[in-house]
């Protein structure tokens, strides 16, 4: 068994009427003056902001607001909320959304700790986050999985720049998570959902760094846990059981739990982010148009691990070890397509692409020749190039 470190702080309260310890969990983490930060509406529309604000002026404890997050979260705004935060003496962020709402809140988080430094230079490696303050979440939208990771992505506005910065300042300090919240979802977000949370969980099984076997065992069953209860929550979005257990798989599949003891790969994550830097696109709807052509790419880098999943995951039994694999490949790929998620450049609406682009996307995916990307291989510029030219059809 491999080594690691498992780091996990964030309070989970979990059911019906969970939102309503909001003011109570941020009292007892020491908050006395907060923002709140919200998307473009929906949090207004089904009245979930309005009985969060009830409760701190029961409380006594003030807050300002700051909406209009928009999917694929903005620098631009993130700096604004930092100035906002500053000006309002703030000591504590609240997040009432989904992922580009949380990771705002994290970027104005640190920002505020730090209201010497531009918050993307956290983002590019070229300050050090040494402090931030405490993040607590409500959320409305099971996928990111941000609600217990140490991940925040951000969009550059200005250079479309699409950058994730893992910190356990990341972690958040509570997630308050009531399923109903989640009913008024429209079906391609809890779509673009099931992708998301099954890739967080895939992105690091396929690792190059084997021998973890309740890691491997708890991944796999989260995957079949997503597969069964997925189509039942895109059928009915107010099935209190799925979307319940795709809340409690969206949490730990991203908490660090199904990775334990490997190297994370993490390479459709970065092509996909590529895809939503340039076109806007959906983040979960960027990772189904990618994985069918990274698993196929990288398929001989170690045929047994895709024959693991198709045995574990997908129950194929029949075939040789090449056979099992590859057919697990197909499995998923149509899963994905049965939920309605694309699995080209065509499906996910954007066309097929000029070859300028897709050179384009290679070069900024490798930071211009500065990293590889991924660890179950390990893949150089010309490797992602060939990977996007398969799924550009
Ligand atoms: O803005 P509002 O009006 O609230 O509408 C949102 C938004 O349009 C809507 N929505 C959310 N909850 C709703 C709802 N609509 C109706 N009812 C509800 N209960 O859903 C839309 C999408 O929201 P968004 O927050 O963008 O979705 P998601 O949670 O999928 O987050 C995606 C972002 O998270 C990043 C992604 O890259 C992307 O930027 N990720 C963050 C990670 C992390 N911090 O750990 C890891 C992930 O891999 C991912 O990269
Ligand atoms: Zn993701």
């Amino acid at each position: 068994m491999n080594s690691f470190t498992f780091y996990s702080p964030t309070k989970v309260i979990f059911g019906k009427d969970a939102e309503l310890n909001a003011a109570k969990e941020i009292k007892e983490f020491g908050g006395t003056k907060v923002i709140i930060v919200y998307g473009g509406g929906s949090v207004v529309r089904s009245g979930l902001l309005e009985r969060i604000t009830k409760q701190l002026d029961d409380e006594g404890i003030p807050y300002t607001t700051l909406g209009g997050v928009k999917p694929n979260p903005r620098l631009s705004l993130a700096r604004e909320g930092v100035k906002q935060a500053i000006e309002n003496g703030v000591d504590f962020v609240l997040a009432v959304g989904g992922g580009s709402v949380i990771d705002t809140a994290k970027a104005i988080a640190h920002g505020t700790a730090n209201p010497e430094i531009d918050i993307w230079s956290f983002w590019t490696r070229e300050a050090v986050l040494e402090k931030s303050l405490p993040v607590g979440v409500v959320l409305t939208l099971s996928a990111a999985g941000s609600e217990t990771s140490n991940s925040a992505v951000i969009t550059n506005d200005e250079t479309h720049n699409k950058r994730g910065l893992a910190t356990d300042f990341n972690r958040p300090r509570f997630a308050l998570m009531n399923p109903e919240l989640t009913y008024s979802l429209p079906k391609y977000q809890i779509m673009c959902g099931i992708v998301d949370i099954m890739m967080h969980t895939m992105d690091r099984y396929f690792t190059s760094d084997l021998g973890n076997e309740l890691t491997d065992e708890i991944a796999e069953s989260l995957l079949r846990v997503m597969i069964k209860n997925g189509p039942v929550a895109l059928e009915n979005p107010r099935d209190y059981h799925a979307m319940s257990e795709i809340m409690w798989c969206g949490s730990l599949s991203h908490n660090g739990l199904t990775g334990l003891g490997g190297k994370q790969d993490f390479a459709t994550h970065a092509l996909g982010h590529e895809l939503s830097g340039k076109f806007d696109v959906a983040h979960g709807a960027s990772l189904s148009t990618m994985w069918g052509s990274w698993a196929r790419y990288c398929f001989p880098q170690n045929p047994e691990r895709f024959a693991q999943f198709g045995r574990k995951v997908w129950g194929i039994t029949e075939g040789s070890i090449e056979e099992i694999g590859r057919a697990a490949i197909d499995r998923t790929v149509e899963f994905f397509a049965s939920v309605g998620a694309p699995t080209s450049f065509t499906e996910l609406g954007i066309g097929v692409q000029p070859e300028e682009v897709i050179q384009e996307m290679s070069d900024r995916c490798v930071f211009y020749g500065k990293r590889t990307v991924g660890t179950f291989k390990a893949l150089n510029r010309d490797d992602v190039y060939q990977i996007y030219t398969m799924a550009n059809k």
